[in-house]
């Protein structure tokens, strides 16, 4: 496991980094300042996001941006329904599927993350707390929702979200920001929508929390590595 501080690209000099340094400093960030991000830069971070690609070219994304009193407003309604045990998700997820070395990574980063944040394994409490981190946007000023209609077993249209949240995430990073993509806030998809006023035929698979990372947060003291290609590609000739 590479432990590092998070590292923050410099863009006061040069203006542009290239696709290899952003996809190497984008990662799940667990730690942000308050300080808001200013509406141009959002835009401009949306316009770069719908260029991700999608089946039939479809563009199935419904984008809602919260911030202010809506991003408090949803945060307490968070914290009120995980502690009543009120799920209302969209899709199932059961920790429990994950199995051999998709169950070990997993494991891997939650040892990663409750160390980071210096919470003991057998500390239930402090492991709640810092899961409950989710449900404060770790701090973020601003949350992404893309929601997406529904279309047969929502597998491709699932695919076609996960490309523009990655599209996203990248772009956030190249513009010197830092975002989380959160399953967890999934777990309430029910409820965003009666806050947000969506409609219910469109779903939410995840949101993502995002802002200017906190370099000193403990969310942010380590990293997580990834396995040699070797290990997931095979070659055929
Ligand atoms: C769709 C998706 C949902 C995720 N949901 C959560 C979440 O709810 N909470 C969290 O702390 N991290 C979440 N993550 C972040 C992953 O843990 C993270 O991407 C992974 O550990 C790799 O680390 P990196 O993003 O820093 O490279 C999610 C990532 C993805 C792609």
């Amino acid at each position: 496991m590479e432990k590092s501080a998070f590292d923050i690209p410099n863009l006061e000099n040069s203006t542009h980094l290239t696709f290899s340094q952003v996809l190497r400093f984008r990662r799940s960030c667990r730690g942000f300042l308050e300080t808001p991000v200013p509406d141009q830069m959002i835009t401009s971070v949306l316009e770069d996001a719908k260029l991700a690609p999608s089946n039939c070219n479809t563009q199935p994304w419904e984008t809602h941006i919260v911030s202010g009193n809506k991003l408090k407003e949803l945060s307490e309604a968070f914290l009120r329904e995980n502690n009543a045990e009120r799920f209302s998700p969209d899709f199932s997820f059961d920790l429990g599927d994950y199995h051999g070395r998709y169950q070990q990574r997993h494991f891997n980063l939650g040892k990663a993350m409750y160390e980071g944040f210096g919470v003991e394994r057998d500390n239930k409490e402090g492991r709640r707390e810092v899961s409950d981190l989710n449900y404060k946007f770790f701090n973020a000023p601003h949350l992404a929702i893309p929601f997406m209609p529904s279309f047969g077993d929502n597998v491709r249209v699932g695919g076609d979200i996960g490309m523009y949240g990655q599209t996203f995430l990248l772009s956030l990073t190249a513009h010197g920001l830092a975002g989380i993509p959160q399953t967890s806030l999934g777990f309430f998809a029910g409820v965003i929508r009666e806050i947000l006023n969506v409609p219910g035929e469109l779903k939410m698979l995840f949101g993502i929390s995002f802002g200017y990372a906190d370099p000193d947060a403990p969310g942010n003291s380590f990293k997580l590595g990834r396995d040699p290609i070797t290990s997931s590609v095979t070659f055929h000739q």
